[in-house]
């Protein structure tokens, strides 16, 4: 150590490398970690899910009440008007609040924040704020940022980025999506719910990527009974922009007839890529695979002794939860631990209403594996679905037809993101779709519908 500043210099301090340094701390390592931002939580807390899922929330309020959805309930309504700037408030309320609690948690375990842009010089030596380090062990938190389009250039005034779509400080006539995953369906639906026309233009013939087919196809019929104007098997060929307006050119995906658009705001949401430009990867020996990510191993080492990469620079899905257990992973291993990430049980969340969300295999690529059986309940036959009047979707459980090993689940339902955490420890712990049915849920939930689905794997549900 005598030649070293630290330990452990983690770079960047998203919910990976802030995760990362934490533990690392904890192990008893003397632990720093760069961060060029004004404030630490990464694009998740700063940028990401905590803003966005504040105006999901608030928004879905607003729709609410606004729409008189809850006369229903005996609750009469009138005169609803939106107040967006209190809206934003409460938004950068909850990011200051969660970005000042991990300043809070680093002087808490003594991780010393190296304000500035970290730059490699050598393979165990970086260059921050000014700064010339010397640590033992480096760990690439980079993240990731949006993929532009290419000819469109994002103006942040009308033409919009994941970031600026979170700031628009009146709501706009007409909102054009381009890209229909998960970010251009939950800012789609906040702008919709808030007064929006919304149109989605989806190069795929399906929105969603990744997910389940028949979750594909689901999500799409309730996003359009929603009145999101959802366009799959289309392309932007341009964008031009107008004073406060665009016009965006559209034609079917493999080529045709073309149309345009108007819209007062455009998202560009069609993924995210690595950051690794300006990083200086060359100086520490290391290279970029052919997405611009930095492979690593099992352990999360890279190609170079000394140095480890976790998050939204490495392979996978893009996920905060992903990117926190591959911090924990890391520091273990750096301190000589097991550190290990089952990347087979990562659960995903759309936090649309209702939400959608999957852990595990689809059935096309469990099916493209080997046999399968297949449970479906659904959320129309769930009794706390019933009483509260929110029936949309249903439960999928995907097991191996021969080991009855559950392979994956999928679910739709207003709860999802919250049912998924009991799919996922059940996978995690090896379960078989029969432990799942004989697992006692509280009545009246809407977990109950996870073991309806497992009883249908094996052929016999209750309630359906
Ligand atoms: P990041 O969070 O991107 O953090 C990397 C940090 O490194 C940044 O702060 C950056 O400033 C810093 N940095 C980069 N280069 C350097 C350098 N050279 N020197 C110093 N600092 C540097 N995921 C979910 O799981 N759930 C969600 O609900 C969700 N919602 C999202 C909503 C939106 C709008 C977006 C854009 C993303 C969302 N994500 C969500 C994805 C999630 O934000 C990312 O997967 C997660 O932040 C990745 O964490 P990370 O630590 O790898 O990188
Ligand atoms: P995405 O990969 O989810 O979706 C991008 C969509 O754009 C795809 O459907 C793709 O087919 C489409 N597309 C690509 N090029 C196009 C083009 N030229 N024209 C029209 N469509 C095009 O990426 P997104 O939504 O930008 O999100 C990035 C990442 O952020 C996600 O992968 C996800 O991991 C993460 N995220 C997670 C959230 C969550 O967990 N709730 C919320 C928001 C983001």
């Amino acid at each position: 150590m005598a030649d070293y500043d630290y330990d452990v210099l983690v770079i960047g301090a998203g919910p990976g490398g802030y995760v990362a340094a934490i533990r690392a701390a904890q192990l008893g390592l003397k632990t720093a970690c760069a961060e060029s931002r004004e404030t630490l939580g990464g694009t998740c807390l700063n940028v990401g899910c905590i803003p966005s899922k504040a105006l999901l929330n608030a928004s879905e309020k607003f729709a609410e009440a606004s729409s008189g959805a809850l006369a229903k309930f005996g609750v009469k309504i009138e005169n609803v008007s939106l107040d967006l700037d209190a809206m934003h408030g409460q938004r950068r309320d909850a990011v200051k609040g969660l970005t000042g609690g991990i300043e809070f948690l680093f002087k808490k375990n003594k991780v010393e924040w190296l304000k500035g842009l970290a730059t490699f010089t050598a393979a165990d030596t970086v260059s921050v704020g000014g700064r010339t380090v010397r640590a033992k062990n480096i760990v690439i938190a980079t993240g990731s940022s949006v993929t532009p389009l290419p000819g469109v250039t994002i103006d942040h005034e009308v033409v919009l980025d994941s970031t600026s779509a979170l700031e628009i400080p009146q709501v706009p006539k007409h909102m054009v999506v381009i890209g229909g995953g998960v970010i251009g369906l939950e800012l789609g639906s906040v702008w919709k719910r808030l007064g929006a026309k919304v149109t989605v233009v989806e190069y795929l013939d399906q929105v969603l990527p990744g997910m389940d087919g028949e979750v594909r196809k689901e999500a799409a019929k309730i996003f359009k009974k929603q009145g999101l104007d959802i366009r799959t098997s289309t392309k932007v060929t341009k964008v031009e922009r107008r004073g406060g307006s665009a016009t965006v050119t559209v034609e079917p995906a493999a080529g045709g007839a073309s149309e345009t658009i108007e819209a007062d705001a455009v998202l560009v949401s069609i993924g995210r890529r690595p950051n690794t430009e300006g990083l200086g990867l060359d100086k520490a020996g290391l290279a970029v695979n052919k997405r611009g990510q930095i492979e690593t191993n099992h352990d999360f080492s890279t190609s170079v002794r000394g140095v480890w990469a976790i998050g939204d620079v490495i392979p996978g899905p893009m996920l905060a939860h992903k990117a926190e257990d591959e911090g924990i992973a890391v520091a273990e291993n750096i301190a000589g631990l097991t550190g290990i990430v089952n990347h087979d049980v990562i659960p995903s969340v759309v936090y649309t209403h209702p939400e959608i969300a999957g852990v595990g295999l689809t059935e096309e690529d469990a099916k493209a594996k080997g046999e399968v059986k297949v449970g479906k309940f659904p959320m129309l036959a769930n009794s706390r679905a019933k009483a509260i009047d929110d029936t949309t979707g249903f439960v999928k459980i995907i097991a191996d037809a021969k080991t009855d090993r559950v392979l994956g689940v999928w679910i739709i339902a207003t709860p999802a993101g919250t049912l998924i955490g009991q799919a996922a420890q059940a996978m995690e712990f090896g379960a078989s779709s029969e432990d799942i049915a004989y697992t006692c849920n509280a009545h009246p939930t809407h977990n109950e519908a996870i073991k309806e689905a497992a009883m249908a794997v094996l052929g016999k549900p209750i309630h359906a």
